[in-house]
């Protein structure tokens, strides 16, 4: 590590993680498997990539004189309905993570622009001992964040960024209330084979021409499978060039998951709203029912396994 208050270039590339996500130790945890399907690729996702770097920036701040007075902050928005979140506070809120949370050394604060996503959040992190000193929530949209600049040490934007109306504001945004030498860590869904699922049946109801992209095709999220452009933009909103990592996250559904990730993203109110919002309740339902049945017609012994592709990009703020 540089004797400078932030990994040097060379930290920044000699870190390994380990990619093989099936084999994972995780995967044995009961709240690996009691979260949403698409959670727990997130989480997996989330957890071999991103979670040693924090751990490594964590740590190091730890060591220095700085960090002995001033906490370590991070900033999970987009939170959603805390699948980051939980994989934190289940990595910091038990062992060390008391000591940290006792200390006012580590503090999180998780936003999301859906009132329903923060509540949800909220409810998860009852579970967890010592996290009312540790966690905080807020409303925020992350096109205009209510920070100041140089605030946090890590900055998270986890299967959002290709959501908002301006990705590149947004990241902008992250990269400016990040302190010097701050980590800001971004994933987007890359290559899903599920969604087919959902197109299908928006075409077959009628709710999308059989013309229409497909949902993975959407420009919103077609801007993010150039993984190379990602990292220009990212270095236009103010990343360190030579920190700026990508990698992919693969994980398999099974149809059960497809049935359960369809049935858990209709009945999140925050879902509802963000996904498919000119559709009503009786047309959700639809699409939802329809879906679920296509699974079953297309897969009916239940084991088919369908890829799931997440890329991850990562960075620092230059000191
Ligand atoms: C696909 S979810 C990802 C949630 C979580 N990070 C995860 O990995 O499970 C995207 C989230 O972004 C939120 N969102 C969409 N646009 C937003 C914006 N402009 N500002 C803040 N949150 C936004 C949605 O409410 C939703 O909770």
């Amino acid at each position: 590590m540089s004797a400078l208050n932030t990994p040097s270039a060379s930290d920044w590339s000699s870190h390994s993680v380990n990619y093989d996500t099936r084999s994972h130790p995780d995967s044995s945890r009961p709240n690996a498997t009691s979260e949403a399907p698409t959670q727990g690729m997130i989480r997996r996702a989330f957890i071999d990539h991103f979670l040693p770097l924090i751990d490594q920036l964590l740590s190091y701040n730890l060591d220095t004189n700085e960090a002995r007075v001033a906490p370590f902050k991070l900033h999970d928005s987009m939170c959603g309905t805390g699948a980051e979140l939980t994989a934190l506070l289940e990595h910091y809120a038990e062992g060390k993570g008391r000591t940290l949370a006792r200390n006012g050394k580590l503090q999180i604060v998780a936003t999301d622009f859906a009132q329903g996503m923060v509540d949800s959040a909220k409810a998860k992190v009852k579970h967890f001992d010592q996290v009312e000193q540790m966690v905080d929530f807020g409303i925020v949209d992350v096109m205009n964040v209510p920070y100041p600049d140089n605030h946090f040490d890590v900055d998270t934007m986890i299967m959002g960024p290709g959501l908002v109306p301006d990705p590149d504001k947004a990241m902008a945004e992250s990269v400016r209330v990040l302190k010097a030498g701050g980590l800001a860590l971004y994933a987007q869904p890359y290559d899903i084979q599920g969604w087919d699922f959902f197109n299908e049946p928006l075409q077959t109801l009628g709710f999308l021409s059989k013309g229409s992209p497909k949902m993975q095709d959407l420009p919103m999220l077609a801007a993010f499978r150039d993984v190379e452009a990602v990292k220009g933009r990212l270095e236009r909103a103010g990343l360190h060039k030579d920190s700026i990592q990508h990698a992919f996250s693969e994980d398999y559904y099974t149809c059960s998951d497809i049935v359960k990730f369809t049935s858990d993203l209709f009945a999140n109110p925050g879902m509802r709203a963000a996904f498919l919002p000119l559709l009503n309740e009786d047309q959700r339902s639809q699409v939802r029912d329809e879906a679920i049945r296509m699974v079953h017609e297309k897969y009916p012994d239940g084991v088919a396994r369908l890829k799931h592709v997440v890329a991850v990009w990562w960075g620092y703020k230059p000191t």
